[in-house]
């Protein structure tokens, strides 16, 4: 039997040629006719691969992972499907270090060139290989400095400060930095791994199957399902499991562990409510591991693991609605894949959509009305961003030529999230679940995009119930930049009070506590964004007196109160400020404080000095963005 891959690579191969056109009228919003479909899969801007020729359908990596010198030392040995009987395997790589590439048929080392270094795409790596149809390549390689994926963390940086820890963060188009591959969401492709750890350290890979020798520091992984390269993922470090029960479990240093399942103790309530909506969970294991603060986002979707920033750890579960969100990416985006960055909305905004699901399946309407309208905020933040940036809100994306970490924003997630509420109000939530159910029973392990899903909710969703495509608006949620007209903003009942204490507080009244009794970290949130910029020094005073804002130990309260701290110049919480910008390292925290510091004359060097001492605690993800910012002058 063909593998999947190749099968998809197969017969689009031949639609494209079929259809003899161009791919890249897949996006023009007034063809929808069956042609689209049949041109729908596009050769990825971001990847050198040419899956077409050669493909790989299984990647092997012997890895030593040697914390001294901050180098993972591999062997990448890979399985080439080779249906056009080419004499060319293109891969992609980014400040890797080739030693020597060997063919097995004939044992020999084979020749290959490393191509010109192109800003965050990298070097493709060609290699001459046999016209065999199946055959295996192996490379020798090394990783560098510029390893962009890779944090290495010292003892101090961690919480139990006696152990070194890393961790590699792959979305968008990082793998590349720390072992070659074909580097494309549309490329997926089966691996196992043999790695190998200093003594006293656990290793964590997202795979399905994990055996370890402790005591020598070897584990071997096996991950059967194909997943793209970017779902690849590794960490090492003084690592403890507990399970929570016999299907979720938490990996965490031990001084974290305890906290940590606790907060997240609802994870199998979570599996079990996600499967009930839209079929089985099909990953075996669902675990977290928490990372050190540097993470630099709240949570990736890596399989079998989500990996997760200690920021959710606010002691009241009250921040969990991450987990549900990088699980529902057990379906979208791990199941069904974004074939090319620009349809990174079929990742996210439909993950959004899955986690409010989950969310209202175990905590009510009430609750995941509070997430929705966060998120509405949030939206309209972004577009008044980028009002005058037209191409940035439009759902599908065109990133050719930009690095897609900087392309994507919160438009996808937000924006994503309420084209599927307005298709649910067109059909009904029953016809609605039915659809995206078999949505991604039939896309299961593979990538798909935008034009292909434009085209099975016509015939599978709208058709059926007399609804044309245009009628439903979806092509110009997905190819129009901001928000259609008449679109609701969603409500929340539970907001009401917070915004009424809010108001009457701003227009100089009193502050009655009473009325914060049972708040949840939302209220608190929608508390602090409902203040209005009028508020004067003695308020922010009032307030942080009252409710110890600058003492927080919630990531989120606190990151707005700092936020506001610094719109006021509230000087009393500037050190808090120092503190969190050196010790957190999540970017979606980070990158908005500099950017309102930076805004002002004295922030600015206030911004600058705290970011010497903060970066080597960050991730280059982080580190990149922020120096972004200084750099725009
Ligand atoms: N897959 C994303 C993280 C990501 C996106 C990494 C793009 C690299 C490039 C993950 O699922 C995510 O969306 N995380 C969010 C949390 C979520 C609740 C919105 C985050 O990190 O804040
Ligand atoms: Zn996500």
């Amino acid at each position: 039997m063909l593998n999947t891959n190749l099968r998809t690579v197969l017969l689009n191969c031949l639609l494209i040629f079929l259809a003899g056109a161009v791919v890249s009228c897949a996006s023009d919003p007034t063809k929808t006719n069956q042609s689209e479909k049949t041109t729908a899969m596009p050769t990825d801007p971001h990847s050198a691969a040419r899956p077409q020729e050669a493909v790989v359908a299984h990647e092997h990596l012997q890895l030593q992972v040697d914390f001294d010198k901050k180098v993972i030392t591999g062997i990448a040995t890979l399985t080439v499907q080779n249906p056009s009987k080419g004499k060319k395997l293109l891969l992609d790589t980014r400040n890797l270090a080739i030693d020597a590439v060997f063919l097995e048929t004939d044992g020999a080392k084979t020749d290959f060139t490393l191509g010109a270094n192109q800003p965050f795409i990298g070097q493709a790596l060609e290699i001459n290989i046999s016209e065999a149809e199946k055959q295996t390549v192996i490379i020798h390689y090394r990783t560098t400095d510029g390893a962009d994926a890779l944090q290495w963390l010292s003892p101090e940086q961690t919480a139990g400060k006696k152990h070194p820890f890393m961790f590699t963060q792959g979305q968008a188009i990082l793998s590349r930095t720390w072992f070659p591959c074909q580097d494309s969401p549309g490329i997926r492709f089966t691996w196992s791994a043999d790695v190998t750890v200093p003594k006293d350290l656990e290793a964590i890979m997202s795979a399905e199957k994990r055996t370890a020798d402790s005591s020598a520091g070897k584990y071997h992984f096996e991950m059967t399902k194909p997943v793209p390269a970017y779902l690849v993922a590794l960490s090492a470090g003084n690592l403890a499991f507990k399970a929570i029960d016999d299907r979720t479990g938490v990996f965490a240093e031990p001084e974290m562990l305890d906290r940590s399942v606790y907060e997240f103790a609802d994870m199998g309530k979570m599996v079990a409510a996600a499967e009930k909506l839209y079929g089985a969970y099909r990953w075996g294991r669902y675990d977290v591991l928490v990372l050190p603060p540097s993470f630099p986002f709240g949570g990736m979707e890596n399989p079998c693991v989500t990996f997760a920033t200690p920021t959710i750890l606010a002691g009241d579960r009250s921040l969990v609605s991450l987990i549900a969100h990088e699980l529902a990416h057990s379906w979208s985006g791990n199941l069904v894949t974004n074939a090319t960055w620009d349809d990174f909305w079929l990742n996210e905004g439909f993950t959004v959509y899955f986690e409010r699901r989950i969310m209202e399946s175990l905590e009510g309407k009430e609750y995941a009305d509070m997430l929705a309208v966060i998120g509405y905020q949030d939206l309209q933040g972004t577009l008044e961003e980028f009002k005058n940036d037209t191409a940035a809100s439009c759902l599908k994306l065109h990133l050719q030529g930009k690095d897609p970490d900087d392309g994507m924003n919160d438009i996808a997630y937000e924006k994503g999230y309420l084209l599927l509420c307005s298709l649910e109000k067109q059909v009904g939530r029953e016809k609605w679940d039915s659809f995206l159910k078999k949505y991604f029973d039939d896309h299961a392990f593979h990538s798909t995009t935008t034009e292909d899903f434009l085209v099975y909710l016509e015939t599978e969703l709208l058709k059926p119930n007399q609804i044309s495509l245009d009628a439903s608006g979806a092509k110009n949620w997905i190819y129009k930049p901001g928000l259609p007209e008449g679109v609701v903003a969603p409500v929340s009942v539970r907001f009401q009070i917070a915004g009424e204490l809010a108001a009457s507080f701003s227009a100089g009244g009193q502050l009655d506590r009473n009325k914060t009794n049972g708040w949840s970290s939302h209220e608190w949130l929608h508390f602090l964004r409902s203040l209005p910029a009028t508020l004067t020094a003695n308020q922010m005073t009032v307030l942080d007196k009252e409710f110890a804002f600058t003492r927080s130990r919630n990531s989120e309260i606190l990151f707005e109160w700092l936020s506001i701290s610094v719109t006021h110049k509230y000087l009393p919480a500037y050190d808090a400020l120092e503190n969190f910008l050196v010790h957190t390292g999540r970017r979606k925290f980070v990158l908005p404080l500099y950017k309102k510091l930076v805004g002002t004359l004295e922030g600015k060097d206030f911004a600058r000095r705290i970011f010497l001492k903060a970066k080597s605690n960050y991730h280059s993800v982080t580190r990149q963005s922020v120096e972004g910012l200084f750099s725009q002058g």
